[in-house]
């Protein structure tokens, strides 16, 4: 019998919070559900077309590593038209969490150490530690901005990475043109690579969307189809940048995912022509529902894109008050503890029907009376 089965770095991990949100869901009567990261409406018609025909064609098997030629042709065609650089690489991956994975396994080793904004995305921190890297925190509260001046203070010798996120989870916040700009001129007189996880960036109500790849030939893009086309499911994204880098995760892609599903591939490329005002439209409508009903009662960073709101919590513990609102309302939300070090915020995702957010205005509406 082994007396420790698990190894020592699975071990070190916990259940996601979010995950355990999702359980808690599972077991409550009718629940107001404002705790699911992903978009309400429905992938395209197109979408969900390609990929019957492709399963009916037979489109079943492998890809190549990198993915299918007709798909990664037409998102290199789409970088380049957005960022020149012909040199930029692609590889298309299994939803962007592939792509994150492999680019932190083409990045870091262990000692290394990798500057991420609390609150922050909630894979970023133990995908970094299972390869013995290091998370350097900057508390971004509350504005929820990057202050380009604490990272240059951060950045070490053994600062090998910046993991970016914008827009971001949990707090919606769009970063700046100048502080994008600001921030890829540090990394690259540095010699640091900033990850830019830009998987939400359809989603940017106020104004356009600013990467630091515009800015950078070292930057490595994490993308995918996730959230823009309500594809959460099928495991759609890509990483590209630099050509070594992109070329050690399509190395490593072979030893971990091997492709993305061809299926999906398939979709995907049919997704990429589809019409997507209509639904992103709806998001920001419910975006400002939301915080007009909950201004006065709450206080919260406007949230420029993504789709979620992130107040702070009324009694001062985020923790507490989800668990409230559990309690008091049947309202999941999620606690700010899971995203970082601070537990002074809980995030709402509003992609929900109109119904559902309305009774999740009214809950938390009665939550912040009752404080
Ligand atoms: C910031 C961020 N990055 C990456 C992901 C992973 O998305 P996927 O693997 O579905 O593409 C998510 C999902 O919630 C996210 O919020």
């Amino acid at each position: 019998m082994h007396t420790r089965p698990i190894s020592r770095r699975a071990g070190a991990f916990d259940s996601s919070g979010i995950r355990k949100v999702f359980d808690l869901a599972a077991r409550l009567e009718d629940p107001i559900n404002l705790s699911i990261g992903q978009p309400d409406f429905e992938m395209p018609a197109a979408a969900r077309a390609a990929a019957k025909d492709a399963i009916d064609a037979g489109r079943n098997g492998y890809t190549p590593t990198q993915g299918i030629a007709a798909l990664r042709e037409r998102l290199e065609s789409q970088v380049r038209a957005e960022l020149g650089q012909p040199q930029r690489s692609l590889c298309v991956t299994s939803g962007s969490s592939g792509a994150l994975n492999l680019a932190l396994m083409s990045l870091v080793d262990p000692g290394d150490e990798v500057i991420v904004f609390e609150p922050a995305f909630v894979m970023y921190r133990p995908l970094v530690e299972f390869l013995g890297g290091r998370c350097v925190a900057i508390d971004t509260a509350p504005t929820f901005q990057v202050d380009v001046d604490r990272v240059a203070a951060a950045i070490t010798p053994a600062t090998k990475a910046i993991l970016l996120n914008t827009p971001a989870n949990p707090t919606g916040v769009v970063a700046t043109a100048d502080t994008v700009a600001a921030l890829a001129r540090l990394a690259d007189s540095r010699g640091v690579t900033i990850i830019s996880d830009e998987l939400y960036r359809a989603y940017c109500y106020d104004g356009p969307f600013a990467s630091p790849a515009a800015h950078s030939e070292n930057v490595v893009v994490i993308d995918g189809l996730s959230k823009s086309h309500a594809m959460t499911g099928w495991r759609v994204g890509w990483v590209h940048g630099p050509k070594p880098v992109v070329d050690a995760c399509t190395m490593l892609q072979q030893y971990t995912f091997v492709c993305a599903p061809q299926v999906g591939q398939w979709a995907g490329l049919a997704a990429l022509d589809a019409p997507m005002e209509a639904p992103l439209a709806e998001c920001r409508r419910k975006r400002d529902m939301l915080m007009a009903a909950l201004r006065g009662r709450y206080r919260f960073v406007e949230p420029g894109g993504a789709f979620y709101l992130y107040p702070e919590a009324p009694g001062g513990s985020g923790k507490a008050f989800a668990e409230r609102a559990v309690d008091e309302e049947k309202l999941l939300v999620v606690p700010g503890s899971v995203f970082g070090a601070a537990d002074t915020h809980f995030r709402i995702a509003y992609t929900v029907s109109d119904a559902t957010l309305g009774r999740g205005i009214a809950a938390l509406t009665r939550l912040a009376r009752g404080t």
